[in-house]
């Protein structure tokens, strides 16, 4: 895949789809819902939430739902039940974590903020609301109001480890702002701190977490004790059937007992992992250089890391080999606006149903009515009771209310 930059093609590294399948899906008929839309199932959150409650019991670490990856708060009760808590961007995070209780005041719940800068108009409503403030640096806005309060104090570190797969998701590439340096930090600044966080990886597994720890140990050593907790930071993909658990699990319990300290977690895609598929219909098929299936989908509206990454999500029902072979593409202008090429061994025609897979994370947080294209509608379905249910319609309001 090429986009020509100063008159030459550039090669873009295509991020693979990590989707296991269908799963329950595989038997979900297409034509329950209208379309667009995006439809949870609310068993495998609770299975993915039960494999990280079972590494929090094992290990003793807090684990915490970063919303930026999922806030469907129609699940907050659930996700609830069995996560510590939530990790938020901003105010707005930090509101929606307690007004929707994904992180009840009343419980021993935790809600830890970081954003890269605050504004000073919001930094004292998210004092009040959050239990622990990661800052970007020692010296960063917001740190001396948050000093006089009782909120947990942490500090951002960049391991300077790149162990990421492509630069665009790795915080420690060459001159990241996320993070201070951890060759710059020394003792005086650790010692403002109550605890440390950082967060480095991006879909991986446990091996690159071992190492950047190894790295923050040899070079802060003993330090380590003055902290009261470490946030490991989020990109572990331990709902996956691949990850080291029991490292993971290991690794915890070790820096938890050798410091005396709390170890927390904030993953984002492990919660929603292969929970969710984005159903739409075929308007029309063209044929062009090569045969295109348009439908009411948009990757760059409904799935816009597609375009971002950029990645090939799966589709339901495709095949490697033989077929019929269609590009399928969004309803925007944009040229690029196209989800890629798929075999399926059926045609498709206009009024046809496909399904893209593992599309609950980073697609309903992130979505646009570029174009005017309408946002695809939430419907949770239960793959144990097949109990469906519209939760949430979108209309041209949604639209008009974001213009003026
Ligand atoms: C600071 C921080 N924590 C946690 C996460 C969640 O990461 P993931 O969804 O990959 O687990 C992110 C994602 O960008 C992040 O920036």
């Amino acid at each position: 895949m090429g986009s020509p930059a100063l008159g030459r093609p550039v090669e873009i590294l295509m991020l693979p789809t990590q989707s296991r399948g269908p799963g329950a899906f595989a038997h979900f008929d297409l034509n329950r819902v209208s379309t667009p839309c995006y439809v949870v199932d609310e068993e495998k959150i609770r299975s993915n939430l039960q494999t990280l409650r079972d590494i929090g019991n094992d290990s003793g670490a807090r684990v915490l739902l970063a919303l930026k990856a999922f806030s469907m708060w129609s699940l907050a009760g659930m996700i609830e039940e069995y996560l510590d808590g939530c990790c938020a961007s901003g105010l707005w995070e930090a509101r929606l974590a307690r007004e929707k209780n994904f992180a009840p005041q009343t419980k021993d719940k935790i809600l830890s903020t970081f954003s890269p800068a605050f504004r000073e108009e919001e930094i004292k409503e998210i004092i009040s609301l959050s239990d622990h403030l990661i800052f970007n640096s020692p010296c960063a806005f917001g740190f001396e109001h948050a000093r006089k309060s009782d909120v947990s104090l942490g500090l951002r570190i960049n391991p300077e480890l790149s162990l990421g797969l492509d630069p665009k998701y790795d915080s420690c590439a060459k001159n990241s702002r996320l993070g201070y340096p951890l060759s710059k930090l020394n003792p005086d600044e650790i010692s403002k701190f109550h605890g440390l966080h950082f967060h480095t990886l991006c879909e991986q597994n446990f091996e690159p977490l071992f190492e950047t720890w190894q790295k923050i140990e040899q070079r802060l050593g003993s330090m380590i004790h003055q902290f009261e907790w470490i946030n490991l930071g989020g990109g572990h993909h331990c709902t996956r059937d691949d990850y080291d658990r029991a490292g993971l699990v290991e690794l915890i319990s070790r820096i938890s007992e050798k410091y005396d300290l709390e170890v927390i977690l904030e993953p984002g895609e492990a919660v929603a992992f292969d929970a969710g598929i984005l159903v739409g219909e075929v308007l029309d098929i063209m044929d062009a250089e090569k045969r295109h299936a348009l439908l009411d989908l948009s990757a760059t509206c409904h799935a816009p890391d597609v375009i971002e990454a950029p990645y090939r999500p799966a589709l339901s029902g495709e095949i490697t080999e033989g077929g019929y072979e269609y590009f399928i593409g969004g309803s925007s202008c944009l040229t690029a606006d196209s989800f890629g090429s798929y075999r399926l061994p059926y045609e498709l025609h206009r009024g046809s149903r496909v399904a893209f897979l593992d599309q609950a994370h980073y697609t309903m947080v992130k979505t646009n009515t570029f174009n005017g294209v309408i946002l695809p509608s939430i419907a949770l379905w239960n793959s144990k009771t097949d109990e469906l249910k519209m939760i949430k319609r979108f209309n041209y309001e949604e639209f008009v209310n974001r213009l003026s």
